[in-house]
C-alpha cells in the first residue's frame, strides 16, 4: 500500500512539473480581420476562432498538459492552413473562396475538428449557423457576366498562347502532365455559382469502367480523372456557356505510389500555356486538405452519371443517368464538346458527338484562325442532353444534373442532303416530332455550338 501511495505521489509531481512544459501559442492583434456580416463572424468566432485566428481562447482544461500540447499543436497548423485574422489581406477572390471552403467544411461535417466539438459542445455548427452564412455567400448572384466578376484570381495567368501538350512540364510535386485527358470520358459535368465556372468532369477507360460497374468505393488503382475549368460567359439566347479556359486538373489513383497523399497523385495546370500550379512540392495540402471531407468516398467529389447501383447515399447520380436503353444512340458513352446553362430554366446541357463528330472537334482545333464551329463529317451525329438542376450535395455553390428533360439528336449526312433531326422529351423522353422549320432551327443551332476551348 506505502508503495501505491508513492506511486500516486510521483504521478501527480511529475503531471505537475509537466504543467510548467509550456511552449507558447502566440496571441498577436489581429492584422486584417476578415470583413463579413457581423452575424457571419459571430458564427466564426463562436465554432472557428479557437484554432483559426490570432486569438487565444482556450477553456481551462485545454490548459492542462499533456490536453495543452495536442491543442497548441491544432492551433497552430489551422492557423497555417487558414487565419481569419489575417484573410482580410488577401484577393477578394481570395476571400470569397475561403469562406466557401469554409462553409463546405462545416456543411460536410469536417470542421470545426469532431473531437473539439465533442468537448466543446457550445462550436457545434447548428442549421441555423450554416442557413445564415449561406444566405450571406448567396452563389450564382450577382449574375455571371456582371462587372464585378471580372476575371480575379481565377483567371489564368501568364501567356495566353497555347503550348504542345507533350511540351507541359510536370508539377512540382513531380506529378506528370498527361497530354491524353482530352479524350477521355464525360463523367459529369458541374455549375460552380461560387467563381462562375463551368467543369467538365472526365475520366479514363478504367474509371469510366468503374464507373459503370459501380466499384468505385475505393476506384481501382490507375483511375484518371480531369477537370477541366472555364469561366462562364453570355452565350446565345440568354445561355451562359464555357468562355475563357482557365484549367485542368489531373487525379491518379495508385494507393501505394501515393500512400502519402491518400492514395491519389494530384497536380493543376493553369492558363492555355499549362503552367503548373505549384509553387513547390507542397500546393498538393491545398488538394488533399479540401478533398479530405469526401476521405468516406474516397476523396472524390464527383458524383458520376451511371445507372450502376451503388448502395452508399449519394455517391453516384443515377437520376441524371436516367437516360432509356431504347434511344437510338447512347450519347453519355460518347466524347464531350461543350456544354450550357438555361439560368431561366435551371437547366444544364451537354453536347455530345460520336468518334465522327469528335474528329471534326480535333481537326477544327488543329489549323489556325479558329472556326468558331466545327466541319462535321458525313457519319457525325451529335447528341443535346437537357437536364434540370440540381445541388451538389458535396459542395455548396456547385449544381450538378438531375432529371434528364430531353435528347436531340443531328445526324450529319452526305454532302447535299440535309441533317437529320430527332427529339426526345418529357417524362420518360418519348419521341415527339417538331415541324420541319422547328427541327431545321434546332439543327442548325446544333450544328452551330462552339466547342468548348481547349488548350
Ligand atoms: C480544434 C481546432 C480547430 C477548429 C475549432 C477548427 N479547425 Fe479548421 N482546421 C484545423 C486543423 C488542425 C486544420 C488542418 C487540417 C489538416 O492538416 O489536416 C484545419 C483546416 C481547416 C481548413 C483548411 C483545409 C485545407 O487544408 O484546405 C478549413 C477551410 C477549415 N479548417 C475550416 C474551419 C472552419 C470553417 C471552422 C469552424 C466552423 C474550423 N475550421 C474550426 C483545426 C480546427
Ligand atoms: C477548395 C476546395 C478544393 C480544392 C482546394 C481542390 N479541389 Fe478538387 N474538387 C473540389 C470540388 C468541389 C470538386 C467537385 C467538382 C466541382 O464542382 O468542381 C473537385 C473535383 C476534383 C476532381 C475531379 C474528381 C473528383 O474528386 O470529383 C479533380 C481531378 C480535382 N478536384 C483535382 C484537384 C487538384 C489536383 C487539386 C489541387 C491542385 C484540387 N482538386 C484542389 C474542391 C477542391
Amino acid at each position: 500500500m506505502r508503495t501505491f501511495g508513492k506511486l500516486v505521489l510521483a504521478v501527480v509531481v511529475v503531471f505537475a512539473v509537466l504543467q510548467v512544459v509550456r511552449p507558447g501559442i502566440p496571441a498577436t492583434p489581429a492584422t486584417a480581420e476578415i470583413q463579413a456580416a457581423p452575424e457571419v463572424k459571430r458564427i466564426l468566432e463562436k465554432d472557428c476562432y479557437s484554432c483559426h485566428s490570432n486569438q487565444r481562447r482556450l477553456s481551462w482544461f485545454d490548459q492542462v498538459v499533456p490536453a495543452y500540447w495536442l491543442v497548441r499543436h491544432d492551433i497552430l497548423t489551422a492557423r497555417e492552413h487558414l487565419n481569419f485574422s489575417t484573410l482580410g489581406s488577401k484577393a477578394p477572390a481570395m476571400r470569397k473562396a475561403t469562406l466557401y471552403e469554409a462553409v463546405n467544411m462545416m456543411q460536410l461535417g469536417a470542421m470545426p475538428l469532431p473531437d473539439f466539438v465533442r468537448l466543446h459542445p457550445e462550436a457545434k455548427v447548428t442549421p441555423e449557423d450554416l442557413a445564415a452564412l449561406k444566405s450571406y455567400l448567396a452563389p450564382w448572384s450577382p449574375p455571371p457576366n456582371h462587372p464585378s466578376n471580372a476575371p480575379g484570381s481565377a483567371s489564368p495567368d501568364g501567356s495566353p498562347t497555347p503550348v504542345s501538350l507533350a511540351m507541359v512540364h510536370t508539377e512540382l510535386n513531380g506529378f506528370p502532365f498527361d497530354p491524353a485527358f482530352e479524350s477521355w470520358k464525360p463523367i459529369s459535368t458541374t455549375d460552380r455559382g461560387d467563381n462562375n465556372t463551368f467543369r467538365f468532369i472526365l475520366g479514363n477507360d478504367v474509371a469510366v469502367k468503374a464507373a459503370q460497374s459501380g466499384n468505385i468505393s475505393p476506384w481501382p488503382d490507375g483511375t484518371r480523372f480531369a477537370k477541366i475549368a472555364w469561366e462562364q460567359e453570355p452565350g446565345p439566347g440568354g445561355l451562359m456557356q464555357p468562355g475563357k479556359f482557365v484549367q485542368v486538373e489531373l487525379m491518379l489513383k495508385d494507393a501505394h505510389r501515393y500512400k502519402d497523399t491518400e492514395g491519389w497523385g494530384w497536380g493543376r495546370w493553369r492558363g492555355l500555356d499549362l503552367k503548373p500550379y505549384g509553387q513547390d512540392a507542397g500546393f498538393v495540402k491545398e488538394c488533399t486538405g479540401c478533398h479530405q471531407p469526401l476521405s468516406g468516398n474516397d476523396y472524390v467529389y464527383t458524383l458520376p452519371i451511371t445507372t450502376a447501383k451503388v448502395n452508399a447515399h449519394e455517391v453516384v447520380n443515377n437520376g441524371a443517368a436516367a437516360v432509356p436503353a431504347t434511344l437510338p444512340y447512347h450519347p453519355l458513352d460518347w466524347g464531350a464538346i461543350t456544354m450550357y446553362v438555361d439560368p431561366k430554366t435551371h437547366t444544364t446541357t451537354t453536347l455530345y458527338g460520336n468518334d465522327a463528330a469528335m474528329r471534326g472537334v480535333q481537326a477544327r482545333t488543329a489549323i489556325p484562325p479558329v472556326p468558331k464551329s466545327p466541319a462535321y463529317p458525313p457519319g457525325a451525329v451529335l447528341a443535346l442532353v437537357t437536364w434540370a438542376q440540381r445541388d451538389d450535395p458535396h459542395w455548396f455553390g456547385a449544381r450538378i444534373p438531375a432529371e434528364p428533360q430531353s435528347v436531340e439528336f443531328v445526324q450529319v449526312l452526305a454532302e447535299g442532303q440535309t441533317s437529320s433531326y430527332r427529339r426526345f422529351a418529357g417524362a420518360g423522353l418519348i419521341e415527339d416530332h417538331p415541324a420541319a422549320s422547328a427541327a431545321a432551327q434546332r439543327i442548325s443551332f446544333m450544328l452551330a455550338l462552339a466547342p468548348a476551348r481547349m488548350p
